[in-house]
């Protein structure tokens, strides 16, 4: 009878990660390439796109305190991430980690979940990637595409369902996946070069425009038919979630999708050179600046446009216009595009590195391990991930996927805030050379956190993440149970 809970041992993984350079991954990343790598998945889609329609919606002007909600929970999480990517270094941690902590069966589960947050991740930014390319050929070279060929097929809406846009594909969105995924193919060090440049030019992007809006900011803004007062918190509508506190929670859920990624930078660990110093740094370190910048970007940008202008695919660009730099409009669209593409670069890397994990396990196939012998990039599994996720970028709509992003990645926070309290109750004296403060708190907050932004979310994003688990209970049992290294190693060892 196989044991669902076997663990792996910690010792064994610290030293598989301490030799793991010699004979596969390369480890040349420093704590400044893994902020930067941090940096380059954090910024994207969602500030921006997501800020304005959030504004415009739920928020208004204090959509900037949603902002500081989101970082809040996000540094709970990000505390235990830190401690754990610096307990275990290994590739695809969360998943490693909970092996060494919760065991097998739990251990799969996050791996499958991570599915959501990395490859369903991409999807969604290579779908505002694609907006924002249209949308820069179409004002700024005035080149029109055929929306046929630059939307979904198929738009979700609550409580109505499924329907045909009229539309075929999505080609872009398809493209910048295709073009990502053969980066990776030709090495991390190569990606992490193109990575580190554009995230340079997205975050002088954003700097550009706090720097320019700020002298600007006017609370003549705020004042709108709904909120004749002006008041930074508009009135809330009388619905929950629409406008005053509520609203202001509900726009934290929504902005989350913002900070979604510093948690990818410790997919890289088996890639960091000195990963028990350098992944804290590179964790915190990327979620403290996006932080910072997040609140004065939307502080500002609703203190030059009204909130209820904001509901556009390119708010910022918006901004922009208002301040009459419309010069400056068709630069940040380039440095918007180039900044999604860094986003996507960071979810692939992740995902691969996941996979990568499971299958050394055992839990998926050899085959998705595979080395290529000039790169040293996990190759096939890089190739099989571009596929299936350029298929879903051209066929799937973006509310639908970024719900399922998000309820995925907090359910994946939950189980590690869970793993890293697990850990110290269970192993106290194992060595860890980053350890979150005051632990019970920090770890039990951050489940709640987690917990609680996941129940603000609808039940049909609830019903697809069952789905998606379901499926993913389904292919363990069958495979998984029966293929998984520890568990053999077990058997062998009992046989003798
Ligand atoms: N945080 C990432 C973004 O905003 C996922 O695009």
């Amino acid at each position: 009878m196989a044991n669902l809970f076997i663990r792996k041992s910690i010792a064994a993984l610290k030293a598989e990660a301490a030799t793991s350079g010699e004979h596969g991954l390369k480890r040349t990343l420093s704590a400044l390439n893994l902020t930067t790598l941090g940096i380059g998945a954090i910024i994207g889609a969602g500030i921006f796109s997501l800020t304005g329609s959030a504004a415009a919606s739920n928020g208004g002007p204090a959509i900037a305190l949603s902002f500081v909600l989101g970082g809040i929970a996000c540094a709970f999480a990000g505390l235990c991430y830190a401690e754990m990517a610096s307990t275990v270094p290994i590739a695809g941690s969360a998943y490693t980690y909970s092996y060494a902590t919760m065991g097998e069966f739990i251990a799969w589960i996050i791996g499958w979940d991570l599915i959501l947050e990395y490859a369903l991740g991409a999807v969604t930014v290579s779908i505002s990637w694609s907006g924002y390319v249209v949308s820069f050929l179409e004002k700024n070279l005035g080149l029109h595409l055929p929306a046929a060929y630059t939307t979904a097929p198929y738009a979700f809406t609550p409580g109505v369902g499924w329907s045909a846009t009229g539309s075929v594909i999505n080609v872009p969105a398809m493209l910048i996946i295709f073009l990502i995924s053969a980066l990776l193919v030709i090495g991390i060090e190569e990606s992490a070069r193109v990575n580190a440049v554009i995230v340079v030019i997205k975050v002088a992007i954003v700097i550009t425009f706090i720097v320019a809006g700020i002298g600007f900011v006017a609370t003549s803004n705020w004042v709108t038919p709904a909120n004749p007062t002006g008041a930074f918190i508009p009135p809330n509508t009388g619905e929950f979630g629409l406008f005053g506190w509520s609203g202001i929670l509900r726009g934290a859920g929504v902005v989350f999708f913002a900070y979604i990624g510093f948690d990818a930078v410790s997919t890289a660990a088996q890639e960091a050179r000195n990963p028990q110093k350098d992944m804290p740094k590179g964790i915190l370190g990327s979620l403290v600046i996006c932080t910072v910048l997040y609140v004065l970007v939307a502080f500002v940008l609703t203190g030059i446009v009204p909130y209820n202008k904001l509901a556009v695919p390119d708010p910022i660009a918006v901004g922009i216009d208002a301040l009459g730099f419309t010069w400056l409009s068709p630069l940040v669209k380039l440095g918007a595009i180039a900044g999604l593409s860094s986003v996507i670069l960071v979810m692939l890397l992740g995902q691969t590195r996941i996979f990568f994990a499971m299958s050394k396990d055992g839990l998926l196939p050899d085959t998705v391990a595979k080395i290529h012998p000039r790169f040293r990039t996990p190759y096939v599994t890089t190739i099989i991930t571009g596929v299936v996720v350029m298929i879903a970028a051209g066929l799937l709509p973006i509310g639908l996927v970024g719900e399922l992003v998000s309820i995925g990645t907090l359910f994946a926070f939950a189980i590690v805030c869970v793993g890293v309290l697990v850990l110290r109750i269970t192993q106290p004296n194992i060595e860890r050379p980053f350890k979150a403060p005051a632990v019970y708190f920090v770890t039990i907050a951050g489940a709640a956190f987690s917990v609680f932004l996941m129940s603000g979310l609808p039940w049909d994003t609830w019903k697809r993440l069952f789905i998606w688990m379901a499926l993913g209970l389904v292919i363990y049992f069958v495979y998984g149970i029966r293929h998984s290294r520890i568990s053999q190693k077990a058997h062998e060892v009992l046989a003798d």
